[in-house]
């Protein structure tokens, strides 16, 4: 079984007064279990909106998303299943970091494990683990706005990997990084395998799509 099976996914906007937008007419893949996959395609083609239907933060027009079998919007007791599996099976990754101000590193981290079970001298054991293989050991008590846009998104990766996902999304994690951080990014983001872990990764750049098995290029709401 793959891990992610997109299903005929659509999706308009719908503006008062305006004529419905079609950002995704029609898109269909699937990825394996461990596979990375980049998509590819200009600004605006909805590539963002793309990768929040995956991760259930948006909701399809039509079509369906099923990760590890489980459908994230149709079917009886979809949400539940969606929060589910957004709290235990997918790390987001967002260009522009998307980390709390107010709060420090560690706790930066901590966040996706707030939802869940488990305990909190184990979960602040693991955040401070992920830290340390982020190269952030003596950075944790930082606040965001003191580190570098390189450490910022090295603490949205270790945020992602929290909660021991099996796919990591990722909206051009490389993309306000110069060429070696965003190298030193991709490079942590394809060895945080443990267990198998899937990536699909929006990027504009040719060299992070080379490091991914497949690239899917989005074009006129279709994959081209
Ligand atoms: N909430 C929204 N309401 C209306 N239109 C939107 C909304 N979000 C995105 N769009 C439109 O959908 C299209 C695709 O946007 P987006 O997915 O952000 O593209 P990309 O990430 O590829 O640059 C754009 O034309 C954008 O204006
Ligand atoms: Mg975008």
């Amino acid at each position: 079984m793959n891990l992610l099976e997109v299903d005929s996914v659509e999706k308009e906007y719908r503006l008062p007064g305006q004529k419905p937008i079609r950002v995704l007419d029609g898109i269909s893949f699937s990825v394996a279990s461990g596979e990375h996959v980049a998509i590819v395609g200009r600004s605006g083609a909805g590539k963002t909106t793309l990768l929040n239907i995956l991760g259930g933060l948006d909701r399809p027009t039509r079509g369906d998303v099923a990760i590890a079998g489980e459908t994230l919007f149709r079917g009886f007791g979809s949400s539940r299943r969606r929060n589910r599996l957004r709290a235990t099976a997918i790390g987001f990754i967002f260009q522009s970091y998307h980390l709390m101000p107010e709060l420090d590193v560690v706790e930066n981290v901590l966040l996706p494990s707030m939802t869940g079970h488990a305990s909190v001298p184990a979960a602040r054991s693991r955040a401070e683990d992920l830290l340390c293989k982020v190269g952030l050991a003596d950075r944790m008590g930082h606040l965001p706005a003191e580190l570098s846009g390189g450490e910022q998104q090295r603490v949205a990766l270790a945020r992602a990997l929290m909660c021991s996902p099996r796919l990591i999304l990722a909206d051009e994690p490389t993309g306000n990084l110069d060429r070696l951080t965003g190298a030193e990014i991709m490079r942590l983001l394809f060895e945080a395998n443990g267990d198998p872990l899937a990536v699909v990764m929006v990027t504009h750049s040719a060299e992070a799509a080379a490091m991914c098995d497949r690239t899917l290029k989005l074009e006129g709401g279709r994959l081209a």
